[in-house]
């Protein structure tokens, strides 16, 4: 549970930032809205994504983006220098989405515009950056609101190293501002966009929209955590879009793929 001065230290945080007060005004206002995070939902969202859940290869031969399910992988030493600059940082901060995964659907796809929240210390962003400059080059823009009142802003992104940052951009805003922002650096749309920040339902009914529409035609959306709550399973049944669920260390990573076969415009 978090503490009186913790909390007290957060109210601090926002309040001395404009920027943020769109953020804590809807995270006040939930506290009088329906409870839809709740454990019937979690075990609802449970239930959906594991009924579903499939290796990642499936999912990708089913999008037509692999013949054979081979997967491109993040190379070692890239993930050893990451986790040796990760080890030494003195504060802690979320987890890691799974990389591997987000490594190969960027390869395979070719990618070199990708859009993503959430940072902490950066592991998707990593994977992004590295993939694409495999890829040929790109750049990626991440909107991330560091947690608040704990001083871990200057570890925000250490797993990235220097050689990739020039192709890196963080919108330090929460997603109310901040995403609208970050979208708008790709006005051809992006090849793939990753959502890993508010995972409350109504934070990603506000997230998952904008993201959406920032996917080019043959683009992917994709949605860490979706055993949260039901707003993956909600979002895709309502667009009726092609989509996939991959296990990850018991907890599912949600894959939509935007119709429409448009190639990547570098
Ligand atoms: C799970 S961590 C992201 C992990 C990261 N994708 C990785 O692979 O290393 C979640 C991050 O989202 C940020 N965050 C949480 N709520 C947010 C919001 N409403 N807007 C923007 N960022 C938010 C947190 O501060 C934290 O840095």
């Amino acid at each position: 549970m978090t503490s009186i001065p913790h909390k007290l230290r957060s109210a601090a945080f926002y309040l001395g930032r404009p920027p943020f007060w769109a953020h804590f005004g809807h995270r006040a206002l939930g506290y009088l809205q329906p409870d839809l995070d709740g454990r019937p939902h979690q075990a609802h969202a449970m239930g959906w994504a594991r009924a579903r859940a499939q290796p990642l290869g499936a999912v990708l031969m089913h999008f037509g983006l692999t013949p054979d399910g081979i997967l491109p992988r993040l190379p070692a030493d890239v993930l050893v220098d990451a986790r040796h600059r990760v080890a030494g940082a003195p504060v802690r901060m979320g987890g890691p989405a799974n990389v591997d995964l987000l490594y190969a659907v960027t390869r395979l796809l070719g990618a070199r515009r990708a859009l993503e929240t959430g940072v902490a210390f950066g592991w998707s962003s990593l994977a992004f950056l590295s993939a694409m400059a495999c890829n040929g080059g790109g750049r990626l823009v991440s909107v991330d609101r560091p947690y608040p009142g704990d001083g871990s802003e200057d570890f925000v992104g250490l797993a990235v190293p220097d050689y990739l940052v020039p192709h890196w951009t963080i919108v330090q805003e929460p997603d109310r501002n901040g995403l609208v922002k970050a979208a708008a650096c790709f006005p051809q749309g992006v090849d793939i966009a990753h959502y890993d920040s508010d995972k409350t339902y109504r934070g990603r009914q506000f997230g998952y929209p904008i993201l959406w529409r920032a996917v080019r035609p043959g683009g992917l959306f994709i949605s860490d955590d979706i055993q949260d709550n039901m707003a993956f399973a909600h979002f895709v049944e309502q667009m009726r879009v092609s989509h996939g669920v991959v296990e990850s260390g018991g907890k599912y990573i949600g894959i939509a793929l935007k119709p429409g076969l448009k190639p990547a415009v570098n």
